[in-house]
């Protein structure tokens, strides 16, 4: 976007500049260009970021002195252990308490989950949810495109989505949380869901994942981990 818009301010200024001595182009060709380089642009970007997503990287806490000299970053900023945070402000819903082990994960293997959940009020449908994935490359993140429903994609409703998962794993049962719509206020204590994951699903490398929910216009909770996978 903003390349199109320094485009189009260095097209408009060489426009009114030489509007006396050229004939005036019609603006619809210019736009034509205009987006037609940027689409294109954008296609190249996706697709060096999918191929970033999809490679194995190192992760950071592996990576000696030298790696941290070559791209310029301090040591002292890498990632070394899995992170949360809430990311909102005031948010109805937060997060009181998040693990997930093994810590780095590893594929295929089991995934472990434990967390402890605070919603101040209750939350009905629609809950429109929004999700940034980075990945960690050359000491900055960068924020992969959202491509098929993957990536860092916006989904209209979490409940529809949650509608169509099957059988809800008995910690979330239990802890009175549920899997569906409406969720009630309360304080939700998971002990502990494990899943299976069999096969290299993800690449290895650092990733920041920020999610978060809005509920009437309004953002209900929002929370941010950076996680590693070996
Ligand atoms: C949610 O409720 C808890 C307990 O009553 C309170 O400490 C916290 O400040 C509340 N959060 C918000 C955002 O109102």
């Amino acid at each position: 976007m903003k390349f199109l818009i320094v485009l189009a301010l260095i097209v408009g200024a060489f426009s009114e500049e030489l509007e006396h001595e050229f004939p005036i182009v019609e603006p619809e060709e210019h736009d034509a260009y205009l987006v037609d380089e940027h689409q294109m642009k954008l296609n190249d970007e996706s697709e060096l970021l999918m191929d970033l997503l999809f490679r194995n990287a190192l992760p950071e806490r592996f990576r000696g002195e030298d790696y941290f000299k070559t791209v310029g970053i301090k040591k002292s900023s890498r990632v070394e252990a899995f992170q949360w945070q809430n990311c909102g402000n005031n948010d109805p819903a937060t997060v009181m308490s998040l693990s997930v082990t093994p810590d780095p994960l590893q594929f295929p293997g089991t995934v472990n989950i434990a967390g402890k959940l605070q919603f101040n009020s209750s939350f009905a449908a629609p809950l429109p949810a929004s999700l940034v994935i980075s990945k960690k490359a050359a000491g900055v993140w960068i924020k992969l495109p959202c491509i098929d429903n993957f990536g860092s994609c916006d989904y209209p409703d979490l409940c529809q989505i949650l509608s169509s998962v099957g059988d809800c794993p008995d910690p979330i049962t239990s802890s009175g949380l549920g899997c569906q719509c409406p969720f009630k206020s309360g304080t939700f204590d998971v002990n502990g869901v494990s899943f299976d994951v069999d096969a290299s699903a993800f690449p290895s490398g650092d990733y920041k994942i920020r999610g978060s929910l809005t509920t009437a216009g309004k953002e209900a909770a929002c929370v941010e981990i950076i996680i590693t996978i070996s």
